[in-house]
């Protein structure tokens, strides 16, 4: 068995544990990550693509923003698509010049490996079989495999940051963890499209057959989303369905129209909301999708990934800098706080753009008249 010894070993090179490892490494902690796919898949796996200012600002603030800053689309508002017509919420002019930039998320994980790497930073891509043990001693392991060897890492801190279907949320004894949980009666169907946006700004569409989403990825790759039914099925939604469903929903009275173009890659993702509570046991601590996941309407996944291993970071700085346990004791609190006030948001703006299948024409005049207000209205638009 080969042993290797750190002070923070990272699961997962997502974007929380990959953000993790930079801010660590910039406070002289040494840090391993563990990651079980190759490092091809994980630098091209579609997945979310909106930075809030927080999350840039960070990434300004380590240095890791040139390429972000060079490609990334920076929004200074979104489009509501409403009854044909389109409305603008003027993000920026509402919140003190706070602005969204859209960047892929593979493109941000690109990013980060190859400035850990070039940092001298440590990332085993394709280990198998991992497992932890010994969370409740001081001196936790990792055990793994890597090209059929057994290895294992030793370290101070375990940061559980892999992912939905990791395997660190799994290792807490039955019984530790809460969970919270609520599957929405709608999915999307994502395309992601070598074509010209047919839109500066992000349009949110609320539509009688239900919810589309026009995003965008560069000046020739184009991101729409419409709402389908849970159990829908790839093969029920060819590429001329989908554009002619995207054209009704996003359609508007004053002639705008959406180009189409070639389809590069499609797939559905349901609405999914989960959260575990405390999102820490002994050594181990949760951070990203591993701890929660919010449905992706208010685009909030990856903020809070990076939100999450913030705080976790510095919580960790602190204890080897002065001893105190502390804010390590206090992450899983404060990182809940948000979590739910971003599950609040993310229900929130799903209930109030997509439609429902058990709703009336009564409900849906309401959801119509709520989402009107917040178009007209600058103090429900701040809020
Ligand atoms: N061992 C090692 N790595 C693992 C394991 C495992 N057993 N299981 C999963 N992983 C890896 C995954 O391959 C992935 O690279 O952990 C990583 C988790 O990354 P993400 O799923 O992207 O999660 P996170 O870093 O928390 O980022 C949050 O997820 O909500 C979505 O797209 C949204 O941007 C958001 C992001």
């Amino acid at each position: 068995m080969s042993v290797t010894n750190t002070q923070v070993g990272i699961i997962g090179a997502g974007p929380a544990g990959l953000v993790l490892s930079h801010i660590l490494a910039r406070a002289g902690i040494d840090a391993v990550v563990l990651e079980d796919r190759s490092r091809e898949h994980v630098e091209h796996r579609v997945r979310a693509g909106v930075l809030e200012q927080g999350t840039v600002d960070l990434l300004d603030e380590m240095g890791l923003s040139a390429r972000l800053r060079a490609e990334g689309l920076v929004h200074h508002g979104i489009l509501i698509g409403l009854d044909g017509r389109r409305y603008r919420i003027p993000l920026s002019d509402l919140t003190g010049g706070r602005a969204i930039t859209v960047y892929g998320q593979q493109e941000l994980v690109k990013d980060l490996v190859a400035a850990r790497l070039a940092g001298g930073g440590a990332i085993e891509f394709e280990v198998q079989e991992v497992g932890l043990s010994g969370l409740d001693t001081k001196r936790p392991a990792i055990r793994y495999r890597k090209g059929g060897r057994a290895c294992e890492l030793r370290c101070d801190f375990v940061a559980g940051c892999d992912g939905f279907h990791g395997v660190s949320r799994g290792s807490i004894a039955p019984g530790v963890l809460r969970v919270y949980e609520r599957r929405y009666p709608f999915a999307w169907l994502g395309i992601l499209a070598a074509v010209a946006p047919s839109t500066d700004e992000l349009i949110y569409a609320r539509h009688e057959r239900g919810f589309a989403l026009h995003s965008l990825r560069s000046p020739t790759v184009s991101r729409l989303y419409i709402q389908v039914d849970p159990s829908a099925a790839l093969a029920d939604w060819p590429d001329n369905r989908v554009w002619q469903e995207l054209q009704l929903r996003l359609g508007t009275n004053d002639g705008w129209t959406l180009t189409e173009g070639p389809v590069l890659e499609k797939s559905i993702a349901l609405h999914h909301s989960f959260v575990i509570e405390p999102m820490q046991h002994g050594r181990l601590f949760l951070a990203g999708d591993a701890a929660h996941i919010v449905p992706p309407t208010g685009a909030k996944g990856l903020n809070l990934a990076v939100a999450d291993v913030r705080l976790l970071a510095r919580a960790i700085t602190r204890w080897y800098r002065t001893g105190q346990a502390e804010e390590l004791e206090r992450y899983s609190e404060r990182c809940l706080n948000r979590v739910w006030r971003v599950q609040e948001f993310s229900s929130w703006m799903s209930g109030l753009l997509h439609r429902l299948p058990d709703s009336d024409p009564f409900d849906d005049r309401i959801a119509r008249a709520r989402l009107g207000w917040i178009c007209r209205s600058e103090a429900e638009a701040r809020s």
